[in-house]
């Protein structure tokens, strides 16, 4: 196996752990991510994943990354559209610049770093897509009025280049996980996630990384050309999306 996978924000969370499972199923890995380096030179070091730094949201810098990154492994075949950010608020409350960072990362984020692979994947007639989305673009979540509407537009992105790719030997997929033991989980209030969140999760835990990582080797796999266009849910039965 040589093809190259490309995973942002690939050195933390879900997104290491998707980096890991592929580099095991023999992938070459690309991990990207936008501002923290001492995670990334520590990820890098321990899982011998190379980290690439520009963030999701400059489109002109996601062009120069990818040019790189197929400088160094090669044409990208698998990218995983992972790198996401919160700015959780009650509506009322939430301000522009939170609107907008996370519709900018988490929606527009897609776009520009789908747009940089999508013509090498149409020429070589492969290409699978993986977008993560989330629970909360299922069914919304009260604090996240823009994370919910970036996850959800992800669905909608997923759909519709699904069909677009689908003669040209490319899959579009999501997968929506529910609550996952993260940082970015566990910065939510002890007692909101203990009182409200995780009763409402009928596993009764939070999702682990690896769990998430395994949809991902799932639908980058050469078998699972037929699956297009899809959203495969991954959240303790919370929500049926
Ligand atoms: N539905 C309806 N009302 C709610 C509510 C809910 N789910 N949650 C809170 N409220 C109400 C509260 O009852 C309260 O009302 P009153 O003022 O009348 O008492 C009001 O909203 C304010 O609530 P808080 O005191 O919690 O407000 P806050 O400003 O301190 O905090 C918040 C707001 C930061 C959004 C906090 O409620 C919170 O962290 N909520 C959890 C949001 C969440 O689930 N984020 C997921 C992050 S992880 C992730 O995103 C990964 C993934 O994909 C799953």
């Amino acid at each position: 196996m040589d093809k190259v996978a490309l995973v942002t924000g690939g050195s933390r969370g879900i997104g290491a752990a998707i980096s890991k499972a592929l580099k095991a199923q023999g992938y070459q890995v690309a991990a990207t991510y936008a501002g923290n380096d001492e995670a990334a030179r520590a990820f890098s070091g321990e899982a011998g994943i190379r980290s690439y730094k520009w963030s999701v949201t400059d489109y002109d810098a996601c062009q120069t990354g990818v040019r790189q990154v197929e400088e160094d492994l090669g044409p990208v075949a698998v990218l995983v559209n992972n790198a996401g950010i919160t700015r959780d608020a009650m509506f009322h409350k939430m301000t522009p610049t939170q609107w907008k960072e996370v519709i900018d990362t988490n929606l527009t984020g897609l776009f520009n770093m789908t747009h940089c692979v999508w013509s090498g994947m149409r020429d070589r007639k492969f290409g699978r897509v993986i977008n993560i989305s989330s629970v909360n673009g299922q069914k919304g979540q009260a604090g996240q009025a823009n994370y919910s509407a970036a996850k959800a537009g992800d669905i909608g992105f997923t759909r519709a280049l699904a069909q677009e790719g689908a003669r040209a030997g490319i899959t579009v997929n999501a997968i929506a996980p529910g609550y996952i033991g993260t940082e970015m989980v566990r910065a939510i209030d002890e007692k909101v996630l203990t009182d409200r969140i995780l009763p409402q999760i009928p596993v009764g835990r939070l999702g682990e990384p690896e769990e998430i990582a395994r949809c991902v080797v799932f639908l980058a796999s050469d078998e699972s050309g037929f699956i297009t266009g899809s959203t495969l849910s991954a959240n303790g039965a919370q929500f049926f999306g």
